[in-house]
């Protein structure tokens, strides 16, 4: 069967059994073509709550497809890849957290959306990096406790001098791979080139992007700048969609190196046999840990929206 062929054959049978595919802008273009939704971490929210299907395949990591259940629990949801997992979100110790929150019990815990189910159900409010700003701005409080990602944590403290906010350890692995190096090399080799890069990176890196931007707030800054050359310094399948979209202008990785792996995992025909034979990783989560979990999430929809 040629891609073309496997695409035609998901669409008619994504019709056929009334599945909405979910599809995070890391995935490659042959998934993105097939997608009733492509976004970045807030957007496929947003869709997850409104989508009109009974089952939902989401084509990222686990974390997404158990916010996607979090917010429509009569909904079957399943995952793309049984091991496409965040190793930020996977690291935060449940146990470092409610010890947190026990020393401060007034100060409110603010989470990046990339965290489990478990972690939600302690958080008070969650983020992504696209609204990060604009929620913690009117969420009612001055001081915040932030995880998993103290990158995104020191970018939103930037943005909100006024709030102040307790960093917990923790971070995106692939984003960390980008350095200052890799911006001087790339100012050398592109000296016309603007640097677009996602606040996940470090901060010494992040103040040396002329934009900072989610992942589809760089897709379409890219789109509409009259510029015609960028250094695209979040995950390296953003430079392939960009090349595909603009084709007039140029795009570079800032490090060959920013490739998620577990966001890769995901192929054509992994949409194809979940689709065909029903067969694939479906999200179960107990009604408590829902209902818990939905607070943070529901707060964060509510301030974002
Ligand atoms: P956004 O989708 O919010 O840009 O986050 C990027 C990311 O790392 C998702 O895992
Ligand atoms: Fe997690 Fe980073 Fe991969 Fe996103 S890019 S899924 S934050 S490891």
């Amino acid at each position: 069967m040629t891609t073309r062929e496997m695409q035609d054959e998901i669409l008619r049978l994504k019709q056929e059994k009334s599945v909405c595919v979910l599809v995070h802008a890391y995935q490659d273009e042959d998934i993105w073509e097939i997608a009733d939704y492509v976004g970045d971490s807030f957007g496929l929210s947003q869709q997850a709550a409104a989508a009109k299907e009974d089952t939902v395949l989401m084509c990222g990591v686990r974390f997404m497809a158990e916010t996607v259940k979090i917010l429509a629990p009569q909904k079957r949801v399943f995952l793309s890849h049984p091991q496409a997992g965040c190793p930020m979100a996977d690291a935060v110790d449940e146990d470092i957290l409610a010890q947190v929150k026990a020393d401060t019990p007034d100060v409110p815990v603010a989470a990046y959306v990339n965290t489990t189910a478990a972690v939600k159900a302690l958080c008070d409010v969650c983020v992504t990096s696209s609204s990060a700003v604009k929620i913690l701005r009117a969420y009612p409080a001055d001081r915040f406790i932030f995880l998993p990602d103290p990158n995104l944590g020191a970018y939103i403290q930037s943005q909100l001098p006024e709030k102040s906010f307790e960093l917990l350890p923790g971070g995106c692995p692939t984003h960390l791979r980008l350095t200052e190096r890799d911006i001087a090399a790339a100012r050398e080799a592109h000296p016309d080139a603007l640097i677009l890069m996602h606040p996940e990176c470090h901060p010494r890196v992040a103040k040396k992007a002329d934009y900072l931007g989610s992942t589809t707030q760089i897709l379409s800054y890219a789109e509409k700048s009259d510029k015609k050359e960028f250094v695209i310094a979040t995950e390296n399948s953003i430079v392939e969609h960009l090349k595909f979209r603009c084709p007039d202008k140029k795009f570079y990785p800032l490090s060959r190196d920013c490739v998620c792996h577990n966001m890769r995992l995901t192929t054509l025909p992994d949409v194809y046999r979940f689709l065909a034979t029903g067969e694939g990783e479906e999200i179960l989560l107990a009604p408590d840990l829902i209902e818990k979990a939905r607070r943070p999430i529901d707060a964060m929809l509510r301030y974002g929206g």
